[in-house]
């Protein structure tokens, strides 16, 4: 089988990130053309990966490919995914898959209409450690789970004129943007929604026009809360990305920046005494280990492979159009009742099944 031929749109941090697991694809995807507004980017992103073809406009590469990498700002995702799609390609778009709901449901519509695949890029969905927690979730390793917290602490301090920082483009504020994945990851380990909050903060991230600090908060219908904090302003973090799922016997923990999924399990019966109200807790050190690995590049590589057996088997991908939906209109609907000092309503609003 002939590898897919891949055009890259956007050749900027994401698109940079991109190329460093091309080398592995080699055979299953080749990169055949880059293009970006900034023709220095567009070339040296063609150098890199032995492209055929460099340009500025998006709408000369139809000829070179088969499928395209979207990786620009948010508010051009719907144009240049709609135009992929009437040429027949298939789509890889960043998250989140465009701004409005409106957009998505196009998006979507176009590529069902087409039969291309559309696939939006949530790399934690494929990165093993988030995998195997939701193995273990799954089959309840350490009983059932009642609260899964997820941290995402970091710095984004993007320059004052950058999409970034603008609201329109960039759909929202961090919670649109980034919390997606978040949103998404929570969906899926817990299933169906009932009810969320969400708060956001500007403090000390005046950088961006909506909130650079976030916290989320849903119930779902098993009874277990999910919780995602994310800031773009930590000055220092201890926890960096992680993920707590705090279960019945113990506490699986994936510290995705340290690369190690740990299972902590609890007392057997009664715990020994000495705890202060009953706060005794194993020590950390004898957790169990369930998976190491290096760097997270991997992941990376996961989302691209799955990517390209999706096209050539006709599968629908893991991360599809509906789904990714599903969370942007859960993310939507905590913003709108946000404004209200509201908690929104999230019944049916689960993952497709
Ligand atoms: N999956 C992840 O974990 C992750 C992480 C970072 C960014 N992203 C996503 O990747 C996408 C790009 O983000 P980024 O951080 O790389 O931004 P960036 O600003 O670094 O890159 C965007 C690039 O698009 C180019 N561009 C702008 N308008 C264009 C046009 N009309 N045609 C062609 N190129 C154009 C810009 O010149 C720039 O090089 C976004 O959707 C973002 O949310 C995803």
């Amino acid at each position: 089988m002939s590898a897919l031929r891949l055009g890259i749109i956007g050749c900027g941090i994401m698109g940079s990130n991109h190329q460093a697991v091309f080398d592995s694809l080699k055979g299953t995807i080749e990169v055949t053309a880059t293009v970006d507004i900034d023709i220095e980017k567009a070339n040296a992103a063609k150098e890199i990966l032995n492209a055929e073809f460099a340009t500025t406009d998006y709408r000369e590469i139809w000829p070179y490919v088969d499928a395209v990498l979207i990786a620009t700002p948010h508010d051009l995702h719907h144009e240049q995914g709609m135009a992929a799609f009437t040429h027949g390609k298939h789509v890889l778009m960043e998250k989140p898959m465009a701004i409005s709901e409106a957009e998505c449901i196009d998006l979507i519509n176009v590529s069902e209409r087409s039969q291309k695949t559309l696939m939006v890029a949530y790399p934690m969905r494929y990165q093993p450690l988030v995998v195997k927690l939701k193995e273990l979730l799954d089959k309840k390793y350490l009983g059932e789970v009642f609260h899964v917290g997820i941290f995402t602490e970091q710095l984004t301090q993007p320059p004052a004129d950058s999409w970034m920082v603008q609201a329109k483009r960039l759909g929202g504020g961090q919670f649109f943007s980034h919390g997606c994945h978040y949103i998404d990851l929570l969906l899926w380990f817990l299933g169906e929604p009932e009810v969320g909050v969400h708060l956001g903060t500007r403090n000390q991230t005046e950088w961006m026009e909506k909130e650079g600090t976030s916290d989320a908060i849903i119930k779902f219908a098993n009874g277990a809360l999910g919780h995602h904090f994310g800031t773009w302003g930590a000055r220092a973090t201890r926890h960096g990305y992680a993920i707590h799922a705090h279960c019945e016997r113990g506490m699986l923990e994936a510290d995705i920046t340290g690369g190690t999924l740990y299972a902590h399990h609890g007392f057997k019966g009664t715990p020994p005494a000495g705890g202060i109200g009953g706060t005794l807790s194993p020590d950390p050190k004898d957790a169990e280990v369930i998976l190491a690995m290096e760097g997270e590049s991997k992941y990376l590589q996961g989302e691209l492979e799955h990517f390209a057996h999706c096209i050539a088997t006709g599968e629908k991908p893991l991360t599809d159009g509906p789904g990714s939906l599903a969370g942007l209109r859960v993310i939507w609907a905590m913003t709108e009742n946000e404004e209200k000092n509201a908690f929104a309503d999230l019944r049916g609003m689960g993952l497709p099944q």
